[in-house]
């Protein structure tokens, strides 16, 4: 699926006046975040997050939040969410396959569900790690290769899935920075985020950490 046609999937999906995957930050992206430190600069850059959820309550507790994202509705959304909770984010339709990333720009960069094709995702994943600032994280959920029988979300597509061995190889290949992996675990879990994200899920949970 191209780009162009990628993002009217979304914008139509992110329309309607109800959250896609609700208004509450992603659970387990919320309490990695809540364990971090928030650096004095805290700028964080959350990929790929869609209507905003995860960006717009990390500004509540302080971080400088920026998004990027396919999704013109998805900024749409964001920005009613952000003005519900009186906070800014800095919000960019693009696309990871194209974007500039400036180097050490970020103390965190955190994605849920943000699953693209292997050889998108193997490139492009791995160079925008390069705008973590030396000290900063990675945090990330996606569903895992054994989702694809369960009906409580993500893509029906083993290419988009995540094998924990593969991204993990991706993420801290020589395409990245140097990032030391402090968590990388496929769990199972129950999810509760909307009507789509909503069961037994298994999962891939990754916490990394730029060393130099
Ligand atoms: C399942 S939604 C998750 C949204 C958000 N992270 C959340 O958890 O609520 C996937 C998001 O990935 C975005 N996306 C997919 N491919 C992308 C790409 N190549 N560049 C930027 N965003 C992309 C879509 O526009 C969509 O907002």
């Amino acid at each position: 699926m191209n780009a162009r046609i990628n993002a009217a999937s979304w914008d139509e999906r992110f329309s309607g006046e109800e959250y896609a995957y609700g208004k509450l930050p992603n659970a387990w992206l919320k309490q990695k975040i809540e364990e971090l430190d928030i650096p004095q600069d805290n700028a964080a850059l959350f990929p790929a997050d869609g209507e905003g959820r995860n960006a717009v309550w990390a500004a509540t507790i302080g971080w400088k939040s920026h998004v990027f994202d396919l999704s013109s509705e998805g900024k749409r959304k964001c920005n009613l969410l952000a003005s519900e909770h009186d906070v800014e984010i800095q919000y960019e339709v693009d696309d990871l396959a194209t974007r500039d990333f400036e180097p050490e720009q970020f103390d965190l960069i955190a994605c849920s569900w943000f699953h693209t094709p292997s050889e998108i995702r193997k490139i492009h994943m791995p160079r925008m790690l390069h705008s973590l600032k030396v000290g900063g994280q990675f945090i990330m959920e996606g569903y895992h290769t054994s989702q694809m029988p369960l009906t409580s979300g993500g893509p029906k597509s083993l290419d988009l899935l995540f094998d924990l061995d593969q991204i993990l190889s991706e993420l801290t290949g020589s395409l990245a920075p140097s990032l030391e992996v402090i968590y990388g675990e496929v769990e199972s879990t129950e999810l509760d985020e909307s009507d789509l994200h909503r069961g037994f899920a298994k999962v891939v949970r990754i916490q990394l950490k730029r060393r130099s």
